[in-house]
């Protein structure tokens, strides 16, 4: 069976120790793929050196909307540059997060709309993160244009949510919290998502998937994410591993090589 962990953060200090022992357990037990998600500008150069070093790791360079307060629009035109490297196969993670605060929302927007317009531009997959913003992100997607492909990453919106999303043909991805047992409704989400639409990620370092919870999250453990899909499906876990695999280089790496 072949995964691919279509979101994680190795290069947090999490990794420091021992971050080349984790890509190699990673590749040892079958992870076929890894992409790296920028949350700055400086965690995006990073993820790119990473992705340089290793074939099989590529890289999402953007600013996470948690993570603006440093940063004036304008060093989106340093996102935009990074994003020419050929390892870059996304945009992301962009989105709106209002969980700890609604002062900055309008930044936040701003910052979004921004990246969807690089994304656009180089015609790359978008990673968006959403948490407590429903509405205004439904409001700004419906007003501009977005790149073709479009994944709303760490899926834990509500029903209503995902139906909004499976009308509009976007992906989403399953984190490890589809393991937790009191996720009742994300795990409702993924019996009535369409396969083809769904992608799983380990969102390492957090969000260690059953039996790992608490402890922390690598890339390896992506597999228990599919598992638990194919147990809500029911469905074989080697039919579904082989189509969340193939929809996942589908979405991210199709036009770019092979
Ligand atoms: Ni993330």
């Amino acid at each position: 069976m072949k995964f691919f962990d279509t979101h994680c953060h190795l290069d947090f200090q999490q990794f420091d120790k021992d971050r080349d022992e984790v890509i190699k357990r990673a590749k040892d037990k079958g992870i076929e793929y890894i992409l790296n998600v920028g949350i700055d500008v400086e965690s995006s150069k990073k993820t790119i050196e990473i992705a340089e070093r290793y074939d099989f790791i590529f890289a999402s360079v953007g600013i996470h909307p948690l993570d603006i307060s440093d940063f004036k629009l304008n060093d989106l035109r340093e996102i935009e540059k990074l994003a020419k490297n050929e390892k870059v196969i996304a945009i992301g993670e962009t989105g709106l997060d209002f969980y700890y605060s609604k002062e900055n929302k309008d930044k936040q927007k701003d910052f979004f709309v921004g990246q969807i317009e690089i994304a656009g531009k180089y015609n790359l997959p978008l990673i968006v993160h959403q948490r407590e913003s429903k509405d205004e992100l439904i409001e700004i997607i419906e007003k501009i244009k977005l790149p073709e492909k479009v994944v709303f990453h760490c899926f834990c919106g509500d029903k209503e949510l995902a139906e909004y999303c499976k009308n509009k043909g976007f992906f989403i991805s399953f984190t490890g919290i589809l393991t937790f047992k009191n996720a009742k409704d994300v795990k409702e989400v993924a019996r009535f998502y369409p396969v083809e639409k769904i992608m799983v990620e380990t969102d390492a370092p957090f969000l260690a998937p059953e039996p790992f919870r608490g402890k922390r999250n690598e890339p390896f453990m992506v597999k228990y994410i599919v598992e638990e899909i194919a147990n809500i499906k029911e469905v074989r876990f080697e039919e579904i591993s082989d189509k969340i695999f193939k929809n996942s280089l589908s979405f991210f790496k199709d036009e770019n090589d092979n």
